[in-house]
Order: structure tokens, then C-alpha cells, then sequence
């Protein structure tokens, strides 16, 4: 998806209630362009779709002439969130679906627990896997597990919240999946989002998460820090914030504002912007 229509979509996804960063639009939209250009196509799927808002990314991602949108939720069935992670509604989810459906896009919704899911029923192989369901270990195992059987060996899965202290049992299934699934091994993280490949396949999306110009074209960077750790036995990218802005969220969002448009770096808006830069100790930009 390129750069004009992430910014589109992050202005449509606004108005939806829900979980989902407008940075994590632009690392989907990023990963999008990845498997794009390395001519990657299959459908997409996303566990957890709630009201619509990670899923309009997704659906704006998808090749509507070729690819599918296919997602799962509990909805109505909320006695089976056990985990107690959001609460899906179909009616509104339909509702923020209808302009790309209008496009052609064809839509798959499982109104159902994502553990019951079976591989050989669903729509695959998936180029792109979100998850984002059920948040205790034994929902997000199943639905890594469901993932990996049912992923394109190129393709990726995405996996919300992980290493939230408010959520360990995604952690504790993440580390499991790894150390049960050697052929796969996280390539970044950031946007409480992580980004999970086929090893073999790690380098195509590694790469252009390094090159500092594919990160500026999609926006992806300050006010967010990036460096790279290992994390089980491999190097993993990570998209951080400085525990000062984390600190400072007035100064944060000045800062992402200020990045996000453009048209500040007028010259006429000079002066007026060295100064606030001294208040919020800014750095110059890139
Ligand atoms: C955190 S919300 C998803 C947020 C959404 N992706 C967004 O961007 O706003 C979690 C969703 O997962 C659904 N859910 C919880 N447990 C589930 C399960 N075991 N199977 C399928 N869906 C589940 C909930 O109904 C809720 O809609």
C-alpha cells in the first residue's frame, strides 16, 4: 500500500473504535509494498477483527481483483473471550467493510472461536496473518499454530500485543511457537506489533526494514528509535520510543505532528518553529 493511502486509510481507521496504531498502518502498508514488489500474492487474514479497524487496513491492502479478505471474531459469543480482549461487533465491523466490498473486494467473516478453527477450511495460503483474537496462551499458541499451517512460505504473521506486561500468555505462546516452529523467527517489532517469518524467507522483509530510506518513504522512524537485539537466537529490529517521549507524551506528539507534515519545514515557518524546537528540545529532522 503506498505512503497517500496508508495516510487515507489512518484517517479512515480514526473513526473506528478499536486497537490500532496509525504507525502500525504504516509498517503494514510497508510490509504490503515488500510482498508487492517481490510479487507475493494470496489472500490475507486477520483473527480478532472487533469494530474494523486493523481489518480496513487490511482490506485496503488487499488485490481486490485476485486476493481476499478473510477474518474471524466471537462477535455476539462473548462468554468464549476468555481472555477478555475487546468485543467484536458485526453489524459495525459490515458497516466499515462496505466501501471496499463496494470495490469488489470479497470478504470471508468466521463468526466463530478462532480455536476452532481448521486449517483445510479456510481460504489459504495467506500471504499476510494477523492476530489479534483471543490475548491467553492457549488462544494465541492455537492461533500462531493455525497461522503457520495455513501461511504462504513467504508470507508473514503478525502477532498484536506482544511482550505487554498486560498480556503474558501472548508472550508465553510467542516464545513456545518459537521454540517449537525453528523454521520461523521474528523479524521486528514495534506498534505492539510483531512481525514473524519463515527464517528462510526473514531477509526479504529484514532488509527493507534496515534501509533507512523505505522506512522514511512509509513514515516509519522519529519519533521512534530504532536499533536491533537478538531475541531467540536472532537479530530482531525494534521500534521503540525513548523513555523521555515516553515520558513527555505533549512533547511525543509534537514531535509526530511536526514529522507528519510537511508543509511546516516552510521557510516562512522558520523562526516560529526554531523556537518551539528549543522549548521541546528538538532534534533537527533527517
Ligand atoms: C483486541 S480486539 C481486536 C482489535 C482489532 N483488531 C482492532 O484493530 O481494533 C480482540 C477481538 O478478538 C475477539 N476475540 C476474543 N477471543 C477470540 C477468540 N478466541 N476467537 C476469535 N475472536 C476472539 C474479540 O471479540 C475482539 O473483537
Amino acid at each position: 500500500m503506498k505512503p497517500k493511502k496508508s495516510r487515507a486509510i489512518i484517517k479512515q481507521q480514526r473513526r473506528i473504535e478499536g486497537w490500532f496504531e496509525d504507525e502500525a498502518v504504516m509498517l503494514f502498508a510497508l510490509i504490503d509494498e515488500i510482498q508487492k514488489s517481490q510479487g507475493i500474492t494470496g489472500n490475507l487474514f486477520e483473527i480478532g477483527a472487533h469494530h474494523g479497524r486493523s481489518a480496513v487496513c487490511l482490506a485496503a491492502m488487499a488485490a481486490a481483483e485476485q486476493e481476499s479478505l478473510n477474518l474471524c471474531d466471537i462477535f455476539n459469543d462473548q462468554q468464549s473471550n476468555v481472555s477478555g480482549s475487546g468485543s467484536g461487533d458485526l453489524a459495525i465491523l459490515e458497516q466499515n467493510l462496505l466501501p471496499f466490498k463496494k470495490y469488489g473486494l470479497r470478504v470471508k467473516i468466521h463468526k466463530q472461536n478462532s480455536m476452532s478453527l481448521n486449517p483445510h477450511d479456510l481460504d489459504g495460503p495467506f500471504r499476510f496473518f494477523h492476530i489479534d483474537g483471543g490475548h491467553n496462551v492457549e488462544e494465541a499458541l492455537s492461533d500462531l499454530k493455525l497461522a503457520a499451517q495455513s501461511l504462504l512460505p513467504p508470507g508473514v504473521i503478525v502477532l498484536d500485543d506482544p511482550f505487554q506486561p498486560g498480556w503474558p500468555g501472548v508472550t508465553e505462546a510467542l516464545i513456545r511457537f518459537l521454540d517449537e516452529n525453528s523454521n520461523y523467527c521474528a523479524v521486528a517489532v514495534g506498534y505492539n506489533k510483531l512481525l514473524l517469518a519463515n527464517r528462510k524467507h526473514a531477509p526479504i522483509y529484514a532488509d527493507v526494514l534496515r534501509s533507512e530510506g523505505a522506512r522514511q518513504l512509509h513514515n516509519i522512524g522519529p519519533p521512534y528509535e530504532i536499533k536491533e537485539l537478538p531475541f531467540h537466537g536472532d537479530p530482531l529490529i525494534i521500534f521503540y520510543l525513548s523513555a523521555y517521549l515516553q515520558k513527555h507524551r505533549a512533547i511525543f506528539r509534537l514531535r509526530k505532528y511536526y514529522r507528519s507534515h510537511k508543509w511546516l519545514n516552510f521557510p516562512v515557518f522558520a523562526p516560529v518553529i526554531s523556537i518551539i524546537k528549543k522549548l521541546a528540545q528538538m532534534r533537527e529532522p533527517n
